[in-house]
């Protein structure tokens, strides 16, 4: 079995208090901190930047920071991101000019590589890069907001992502970001994802006798 990796997304997270959120989630057991970046130009909503996973690290947050960056262009916006701390570094292919180059730019930095698939977006932008890829993330909705629902569609999607892995012979994870819960994150972990992205399910689910526990949804995933 493979080791599977729990990855709260902080877009649902309170803002106000985001580093006792991530402290929190972390001590509840999620394994890595995903930080959703929006520009309101390739996704229709806007987030938070390099400043706040700075200050993220400079609280103490130690684990992985997985920053799935939905900007365009991408490239200046990684440097900034190898800078304040990330750990993986994740793109999508229609957001950039030039794949292979800032997929260069991250590993150049010292980060992990990741490139993101929306759910009409095909597999085919792996063919010539699948040597300077770290972690492939299907989106299992339309990316700019949480709460969305899962789209089943996703699910062959990840068999075949998981047999191109497979047939690699690469160490590469296998993240699905968008509608996992409880009730389907079995059934996608048997389709081959190996990380969950999961925001609304995590921050709707805090421990009413202890509000800063999230573990009873961390354990059930
Ligand atoms: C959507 C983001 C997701 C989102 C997932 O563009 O990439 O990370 O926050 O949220 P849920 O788990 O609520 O679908
Ligand atoms: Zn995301």
């Amino acid at each position: 079995t493979p080791d599977y990796l729990i990855a709260p997304s902080i877009l649902s997270a309170d803002f106000a208090r985001l580093g006792e959120e991530v402290d929190d989630v972390l001590a509840s057991g999620a394994d890595i901190v995903h930080f959703d970046v929006m520009d309101n130009h390739y996704v229709p909503n806007l987030t938070i930047g390099p400043m706040v996973c700075e200050a993220l690290r400079r609280h103490g947050v130690t684990a992985p920071i997985d920053a799935h960056l939905m900007v365009k262009p991408v490239d200046r916006l990684i440097g900034d991101f190898i800078d304040a701390g990330a750990s993986y570094v994740t793109f999508h292919p229609e957001a950039s000019e030039h794949i292979d180059r800032s997929l260069q730019l991250i590993r150049d930095g010292g980060c992990k590589t990741g490139l993101v698939f929306n759910p009409a977006t095909p597999l085919t932008f792996l063919d010539h890069v699948m040597d300077k890829v770290d972690m492939i993330l299907l989106m299992s909705v339309n990316p700019g907001f949480g709460g969305q629902s899962f789209l089943p569609g996703t699910l062959d999607k990840l068999r075949e992502a998981r047999r191109r892995i497979d047939a690699s012979g690469r160490d590469i994870r296998l993240e699905i970001d968008g509608g996992v819960k409880v009730e389907n994150i079995a059934e996608i972990a048997r389709a081959g994802a190996d990380t969950f992205v999961a925001g609304s399910a995590v921050f709707k689910a805090r421990n009413p006798d202890d509000p800063h526990r999230y573990d009873s949804v961390i354990e059930r995933f």
